[in-house]
């Protein structure tokens, strides 16, 4: 890892967070989990901390500001989005990891956009940092979470299966707004799952 940049970009996030020390233990808590998935997955982790430091880097900013920068800036805004402005902090935080970090990667800047909803096939980096968000050790509230921190470690589709599952459910029970991506997301990892274990009972 090149510690010297990680370095520096870990500083200006705690810069960027001084006022919301929480918000800095979670995103250095996500950037360590991330890390430790990719060791287990054999992806980056030097793109998957990254990722992790970035991931709510436009956490701080308030709705209305949100609304503005994505405005400004041609950043599409979905129904969800405008119902629940705050939703807007995952496109925003790509958008700063590219102009003001200057994070180049397009797998980091997909991993940030989408580390509230997931999307549909995602890289394994996009859902090592979905992961991370949930399961990082600071998360207390979740249902199944210790099922779905192991199984993050082993079957990571179905992990995110286990999520988007409970998330659509917990939005439901408490009408929250659903942004149709996590919809597609679960029914895409409940497909990939239940292929995969027709395909092994077929097989024995
Ligand atoms: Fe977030
Ligand atoms: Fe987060």
């Amino acid at each position: 890892m090149n510690n010297e940049y990680v370095n520096s970009l870990r500083k200006n996030v705690k810069k960027a967070f001084k006022d919301d020390k929480s918000r800095y233990h979670h995103t250095i808590a996500v950037a360590n989990t991330a890390a430790c998935l990719a060791f287990a997955h054999g992806a980056d982790s030097e793109k998957a901390f990254i990722a992790g430091l970035l991931h709510d880097c436009a956490k701080c900013i308030s709705d209305e500001e949100l609304i503005h920068i994505c405005t400004a800036n041609n950043i599409p805004i979905s129904e969800a989005e405008y119902a629940s402005p705050y939703l807007l902090h995952a496109k925003v935080g790509a958008f700063y990891a590219q102009n003001k970090y200057m994070v180049e990667d397009e797998d980091i800047l997909n991993a940030i956009t989408y580390h509230t909803t997931g999307r549909p096939q995602m890289s394994l980096l996009e859902e090592i940092v979905f992961l991370a968000d949930y399961i990082e050790p600071y998360r207390n509230k979740a249902n199944n979470l210790n099922t779905v921190r192991s199984e993050a470690f082993k079957d990571i589709k179905e992990a995110i299966y286990i999520v988007t599952r409970d998330t659509l459910n917990y939005l439901k029970r408490t009408g929250k707004t659903i942004d149709s991506l996590t919809y597609d997301t679960y029914k895409f990892y409940e497909a990939e799952t239940c292929d995969r274990d027709f395909l092994i009972a077929t097989d024995n």
